[in-house]
């Protein structure tokens, strides 16, 4: 290696060392004798700075040294004499490896609104803001598969290409290579799927829940971490059409298992977060939200509260005058819902037993004939960040309660077939991957905290 990381650097102690950093430019300022040069190269929020003696260098070569410019510094690591940092690079060799035009270059000046900087997704990296989400962003996946490993589950990829709906909504990508402009017929008139790749319709996963079973009925304990894709045009800070997805799913475990797991790793990533990234969560606190770091805390101090749906309900029904939607039993819950019961509580809330018409076929029935044993967390802030439930391990329940809802059970005949060849009670839930993201960097869009957001009518990048 012929360099060192800025990180690196910043952690060592100054005894005339000589050092090379790489990285591009943040700012550049000083006098007509000498140059402080501000540089990062994405191992941490924080910059080294090189001080360059105008003299020692060709005035070519300074003059390309602007914001946003790509290059090597080689010189002795000493104690820095201002301040704001410990160390600094005495500068003796620059290397330019890219410029970066003054008048054209976008990330010129400070304080870019976040849809600007949307507009300029390949660059934005390069700011402090999506820097900080990034590696933290990194950091998260790291501790998932962290967390689950020294837990005994183990990992499953769950195919990104599926003929069947996991959740029902009909909220999917098609996936063919059928030519639109000519496609083939049956006799009836309908489309010859039987002609396209995989000889049926096939479109873009929802969710790794359905494949995620099969291997938990046979593993024990599991979890999937993958892409899904839902065509559902909803506009908001909360949705992506392209998200990740955690999804655990436990042979053995019931609703209450479930929701201990649940509480316990959210728990685990945020105190991880925490842990290891505080240098930037410090900065996204100090920078646009001064409650973050408060928040994050108190979250892993308390007990989450758990409540039924039907209690929720309740608590909801007197304040349904300063709601927008009303809230009746069986309604679906809507944000400002999830809210108030959020700040009602002042925590994360855990609904469960939700009636039945408003949730998947796939969620284990009570006994009251109305309700199912799901569970969502509610977080502050984001609303719900995890869905999930016992699921019904019961061949004939599951079966009629497809039939009742239309789900097409030919084309799952192998899920129904776990029900039938040694099944038993299990559970599992889904965590948005991007939603975590969103409450630990306290960002305020989903658009920004993953790296190429797709969302209706945007898929550049
Ligand atoms: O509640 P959902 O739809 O549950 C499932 O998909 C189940 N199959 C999970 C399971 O039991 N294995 O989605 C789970 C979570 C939500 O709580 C939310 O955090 C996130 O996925 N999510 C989205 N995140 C971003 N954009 C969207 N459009 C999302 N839809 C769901
Ligand atoms: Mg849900």
């Amino acid at each position: 290696m012929n360099h060192t990381s800025v990180k690196e650097l910043l952690n060592t102690s100054p005894s005339g060392q000589q050092v090379t950093a790489k990285g591009w430019v943040r700012t550049r300022r000083g006098n007509k004798n000498i140059s402080f040069i501000a540089l990062n190269d994405g191992s941490t929020i924080h910059n080294i700075q090189a001080v360059a003696e105008i003299s020692a260098f060709s005035e070519d070569t300074m003059k390309l040294i602007t914001t946003g410019s790509c290059i090597a510094v080689t010189g002795t690591l000493v104690e820095s004499q201002g301040q704001g940092q410990k160390v600094e690079i005495q500068a003796k060799e620059i290397q330019v490896y890219g410029t970066a035009d003054v008048e054209t270059y976008p990330l010129q000046k400070k304080g870019h609104t976040m849809e600007f900087l949307r507009e300029i997704a390949h660059l934005r990296p390069r700011t402090n803001t999506f820097g900080a989400v990034l590696r933290i962003r990194h950091a998260m996946a790291y501790a998932i598969h962290h967390y689950f490993n020294k837990n005994g589950f183990y990992y499953i990829h769950t195919p990104i290409i599926t003929g069947s709906d996991a959740e029902g909504a009909g909220e999917m990508f098609r996936v063919t290579t059928l030519d639109l402009n000519k496609l083939p017929h049956t006799e009836d008139g309908s489309i010859n799927f039987k002609e396209d790749f995989f000889g049926k319709e096939t479109n873009l996963t929802v969710s790794g829940q359905l494949e995620g079973e099969l291997a938990a009925l046979a593993l024990g304990k599991i979890y999937t971490f993958g892409p899904t894709f839902r065509a559902e045009n909803s506009n908001t800070p909360r949705h992506l059409a392209e998200f990740w997805m955690i999804e655990p799913e436990m042979a053995f475990y019931e609703a209450k298992d479930n929701m201990d797991l649940a509480e316990d790793m959210l728990k685990y990533l945020i105190n991880y977060a925490l842990q290891n990234c505080y240098d930037d969560i410090e900065f996204l606190n100090n920078m646009y939200d001064k409650e973050l770091i408060a928040r994050l805390r108190s979250v892993i101090e308390k007990p989450f509260t758990r409540i039924s749906y039907t209690d929720a309900v309740e608590v909801l029904k007197p304040k349904n005058d300063s709601f927008e939607y009303k809230v009746e039993w069986g309604t679906d819950l809507q944000k400002e819902h999830e809210n108030f019961l959020v700040e009602h509580f002042k925590g994360p809330v855990i609904l469960t037993d939700y009636p039945k018409q408003i949730k998947a076929f796939y969620m284990k029935q009570n006994d009251d004939g109305k309700t199912v044993r799901a569970m969502d967390v509610l977080f502050p802030w984001i609303g719900e960040i995890i869905g999930g439930s016992q699921r019904e391990e019961n061949f004939e329940k599951l079966s009629s309660r497809m039939k009742e809802m239309h789900i097409p059970e030919k084309e799952m005949w192998w899920y129904l077939e776990t029900r039938k060849f040694g099944t038993c009670p299990h559970a599992g839930f889904g965590l948005g991957f991007e939603r975590l993201i969103l409450f630990i960097t306290g960002m305020n869009n989903i658009r920004d905290v993953i790296p190429f957001p797709r969302t209706p009518k945007n898929a550049e990048f």
